[in-house]
């Protein structure tokens, strides 16, 4: 039997797929533009509604340390994206390398994983946007009835908050990068001065008897605390799936993906250190354990200032997970793993538009339709099997491409791809076990998607067709750059 599964894009003609992408995406991103979309899509619910949680649920105070632990996989698995990314900058991010490095099948399933990381984590994101939106305006006297702001499975009829915030950033993202930039850098600035006044508040009314114990539920609690804040640092993969619109990709992209997970580490531990100093642990199982903070401690102005910086903190998580969803889209229907329609870029407006406007209803089905909780447990163990993916393929490509021009290269080789793929193991190991049953299956599900579709029709598939049988294969109007490149080797 054929290997089919296993066959590879060329890293050269990945390369060449930017030199030659005149129609496609516009470069316009620089260092900083990078940053503040990582930090855009970094800093969000994870630290705003799940600190509060996994504080109360599994480490008590020592969830500053899940946050350090958290940080330090993360931080692992972006060193290893930078190398990857800042050498084959096209749009795709880990889906792209694992294509180059792994072979089709792998590249498919982590693209599939992809969809889950980004479509449910953006779901879960807006259906907390839609809780902070409905306290804030509570608090003004508006009261958005229960039937329009739950699911049906809380007994309501549809959030419709969450559905409107989708509506609205799917529209945003289809009129242009350039705007969805702009305006991302405005909620960035948002979110950013809300995270530093609850500090500058908080840190005078920490009480440091609040810090004991510090570990109440030892230290495996820390570490299942850092299984569910690793959803905190979700998103700085974004900066890598945007690599195609970079202005100077290999000066900036290392930058800006180290940049942002510096500056979301150093504020998380912040926020937790401060949070747990301010409220007894037991005592911060709430949705918004920030604002709550700042209320118990008398301040309410200071809650009210840090719940709309919150609600700026969700709305640009969600911009990006939603934009760096759309890039792997494109990148995937561009190796013809997925109908040709997501490959096509509007003339004018040159975004792919209808990669948006089918992520923003799904986005928009999933917010306004299921409960938090169904969705949020499982963007974690889609980005941690894209760590692992993108830790096997960057060793992969040391061997094979050791030429490659890299801006980058990861110091003592391979002892920190390797770490980040027995922390990324371990850290999933620790998610609740219905997690891993469902992630199974829509592994099996990917598999099944795959062998009915782009088996046969990927560009590859068709190209080595092309080559077997010249005049069955028909026209090529759907191969990419790789695959013609492919076809004249
Ligand atoms: N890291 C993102 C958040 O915390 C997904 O909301």
């Amino acid at each position: 039997m054929r290997l089919g599964i296993f066959r590879k894009v060329p890293v050269e003609s990945v390369l060449s797929q930017r030199r030659e992408n005149k129609r496609g995406l516009v470069p316009a991103l620089d260092a900083w533009d990078l940053t503040a979309l990582g930090v855009g899509a970094i800093i969000g619910t994870g630290i705003f509604v799940l600190t509060g949680v996994a504080a109360a649920n599994y480490a008590g105070p020592g969830v500053i340390f899940s946050f350090i632990l958290a940080g330090l996989v993360s931080g692992l698995a972006a060193i290893v994206y930078t190398e990857l990314a800042a050498a084959l900058p096209v749009a795709g991010s880990v889906y792209t390398f694992s294509y180059v490095t792994l072979g089709e099948i792998a590249a498919w399933l982590v693209g599939w994983n992809l969809i889950l990381e980004y479509l449910v984590a953006a779901g879960a994101v807006a259906i907390g946007w839609s809780s902070y939106i409905g306290d804030l305006l509570r608090s003004v006297g508006v009261v958005i009835p229960p039937g329009l702001s739950q699911s049906p499975f809380d007994g309501g009829i549809f959030n419709a908050p969450a559905l409107f915030i989708v509506l609205a950033i799917t529209a945003l993202i289809i009129t242009g990068t350039q705007h969805s930039v702009v305006a991302n850098k405005v909620v960035v600035l948002a979110k950013l001065a809300a995270i530093i006044l609850f500090l500058a508040v908080g840190i005078r009314h920490i009480d440091p008897a609040n810090w004991k114990p510090l570990l109440p539920f030892g230290p495996g609690g820390v570490i299942q605390g850092a299984a569910i804040v690793f959803f905190a640092y979700i998103g700085f993969d974004a900066v890598a799936t945007a690599s195609e619109e970079v202005k100077n990709p290999q000066r900036d992209l290392p930058r800006g993906i180290i940049y942002s997970l510096l500056v979301s580490t150093v504020l998380y531990v912040g926020v937790a250190v401060t949070l747990t100093g301010m409220v007894r642990y037991t005592q911060l199982n709430t949705a918004s354990p920030v604002a709550a903070a700042l209320i118990r401690a008398g301040v309410p102005w200071a809650s009210a200032l840090v719940s709309v910086g919150a609600l700026a903190g969700l709305t640009s998580v969600l911009l990006v997970a939603m934009y760096g969803q759309s890039r792997i889209f494109f990148a995937m229907a561009r190796d013809g793993l997925l109908p040709p329609i997501f490959d096509w870029i509007h003339p004018r407006l040159r975004t792919p538009v209808w990669d948006s406007l089918v992520i923003g209803l799904v986005v928009a089905a999933i917010g306004a339709l299921l409960p938090i909780g169904l969705v949020a447990e499982l963007a974690n163990i889609g980005t941690l099997s894209a760590f692992t993916a993108a830790s096997a393929g960057v060793i992969i490509l040391r061997r094979q491409a050791p030429g490659l021009n890299r801006p980058f290269r990861i110091p003592w080789m391979p002892v920190i791809p390797v770490l980040t793929i027995i922390s990324a193991v371990y850290l999933a190991l620790n998610l609740p076990a219905l997690t891993l049953v469902r992630f199974v299956v829509w592994l099996v599900i990917g598999l099944v998607v795959y062998f009915a579709y782009g088996f046969r029709r990927s560009a590859l598939a068709r190209e080595e067709e092309t080559r077997e049988k010249p005049e069955a294969a028909g026209p090529v109007r759907a191969l990419p750059a790789p695959a013609r490149k492919a076809g004249r080797r």
